[in-house]
């Protein structure tokens, strides 16, 4: 069956190769969307022999389709633009509409996003620090600027003016010394609203007829659904709702409106930032992994955290999602490893549990049920690209297996493999445009 809407949504802890497979499927596609999170997103792409990064622009970019920022985001415009320049350089076309009630992430978002970090101590999620909590709680509260202020003088003065008075004294809780000059961020952001003008308009009105008229659309999720605000693992995750729940409201598009809900998993569980990690390695396996996947975080830098696969979190991402197709990434950076485990559940003094326990309070108590599986040997990145285009039968008996596991445990459907960080190291299943 073929579709006009899809989401590509992270069932685990975010980095589970979102950009690398929306832009694989972009091929088919004519628009992708954003729909929630900010520059806390590094998407990565690699195509040709290109390496792109994204933290705003929609994985769609690099083939020119229509990008589009809902919005349910929140925008650091200095962000958007400079990476708009990089594409500029690579002699793309860009395509982009902005939404104009998308939220504005201003220098005192990212200065608060620090200290109440530091404040919060054992209950610090690890943010990236580019301020999206504390734009997500001004949005919340009603103390946000949008993306049409940036283009309107006189509301953005106001506004900046009146808001700004109440941030410095609550950033003088934190840090006494602290000073701001208004002047100087309204000179900074009306320019950046200047740039951005062209691009602005009301995307839920556009989306939705365009969607009417047949358009194809890919939603582009950004974290994962464990990191999401009201179904992920709380206060550890991220301020926006990074599941398909958070299609509808980050764009104005409705649900009966929006495709089959794709779910990407890696072959092993990684995570960037605090709270507890029922299966995590600390040991040579988790090394050789952080090697072989080059888990080092698109956006901080930070190596990530590793873990076994855990289907038992995953089953409940996928309840949360609705998913019936999933992707797996990366399962050519478990190669070389003897015996891989993976994780169906979790007991807490010796009592299994049904599911599984969204608090973090429980998750620290919690012990991983593993069984374990034989691993495949190591390839050269030749030999894997090879194997892609020969597909799924060319795999090693062993992979096969592994993947067939997962899919008999989370009883779903397989729709893309990938086994290789560039476009063609991919195995298509189910084509869904
Ligand atoms: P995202 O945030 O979900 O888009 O994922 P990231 O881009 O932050 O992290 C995924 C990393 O894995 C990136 O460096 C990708 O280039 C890379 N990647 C994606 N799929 C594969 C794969 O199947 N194999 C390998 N070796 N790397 C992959
Ligand atoms: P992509 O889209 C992995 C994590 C941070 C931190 C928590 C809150 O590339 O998958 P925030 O800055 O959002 O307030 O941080 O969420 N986090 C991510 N981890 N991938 C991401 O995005 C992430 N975005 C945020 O490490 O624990
Ligand atoms: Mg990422």
């Amino acid at each position: 069956m073929k579709y006009n809407t899809i989401a590509v949504i992270g069932l685990s802890w975010g980095d589970e190769g979102k950009g690398k497979i929306t832009d694989f499927l972009a091929q088919k596609a004519d628009t992708v969307v954003r729909y929630q999170g900010g520059n806390n997103a590094g998407h990565t792409v690699v195509c040709n022999g290109v390496k792109y990064k994204f933290k705003l622009v929609p994985s769609g970019a690099p083939l020119e389709k229509e990008i589009i920022i809902g919005n349910g985001c929140v925008i650091d415009p200095k962000v958007l633009l400079s990476e708009l320049e990089d594409l500029l350089k690579l002699n793309k076309k860009i395509n982009l509409k902005i939404s104009s009630t998308a939220h504005v992430i201003f220098p005192f978002h990212r200065i608060l996003d620090e200290l109440e970090e530091k404040s919060k101590k054992d209950y610090a999620a690890g943010t990236t620090k580019r301020g999206i909590g504390p734009t997500y709680s001004d949005k919340a509260a009603r103390w946000g600027l949008r993306i049409f202020d940036l283009i309107h003088p006189e509301i953005l003065k106001q506004k900046l003016n009146k808001f700004s008075e109440i941030k410095k004294d609550i950033i003088k809780n934190f840090d006494s010394n602290w000073t701001m000059n208004i002047d100087e961020i309204y000179e900074e952001y009306n320019d950046y609203g200047k740039k951005l003008k062209p691009y602005i308009i009301d995307t839920a009105y556009y989306l939705n007829q365009e969607i009417d008229k047949g358009k194809k659309v890919i939603f582009e999720g950004a974290q994962g659904t464990l990191l999401g605000l009201d179904h992920g693992m709380y206060p550890f995750g991220t301020s926006s709702n990074s599941n398909a729940l958070g299609i509808s409201a980050g764009t104005g598009v409705p649900p009966k409106k929006i495709g089959p809900i794709v779910g990407i998993i890696k072959a092993y569980t990684s995570r960037v930032g605090g709270g507890p990690l029922v299966t995590e390695l600390d040991n040579e396996i988790s090394e050789k992994i952080r090697t072989q996947g080059k888990e080092f975080g698109t956006v901080t830098g930070r190596p990530r955290r590793i873990g076994w696969l855990d289907l038992f979190n995953i089953k409940y991402t996928i309840m949360i999602n609705g998913v019936k197709d999933i992707v797996i990434t990366l399962l050519d950076a478990l190669e070389d490893i003897d015996s891989l485990k993976i994780c169906f559940g979790y007991e807490i003094e010796g009592k299994v549990l049904e599911s599984w326990p969204i608090q973090s309070e429980l998750l620290e108590k919690c012990s991983p049920i593993y069984k374990t599986y034989k691993g495949w040997k190591r390839l050269s990145r030749e030999e894997w690209s090879e194997v892609a285009k020969k597909g799924y039968n060319a795999l090693p008996e062993e992979m096969k297996t592994y993947i067939e596991v997962i899919r008999d445990e989370l009883k779903v459907n397989i729709a893309i493999i990938s086994i290789g960080p560039s476009r063609e190291d991919t195995i298509v299943l189910k084509d869904f445009f």
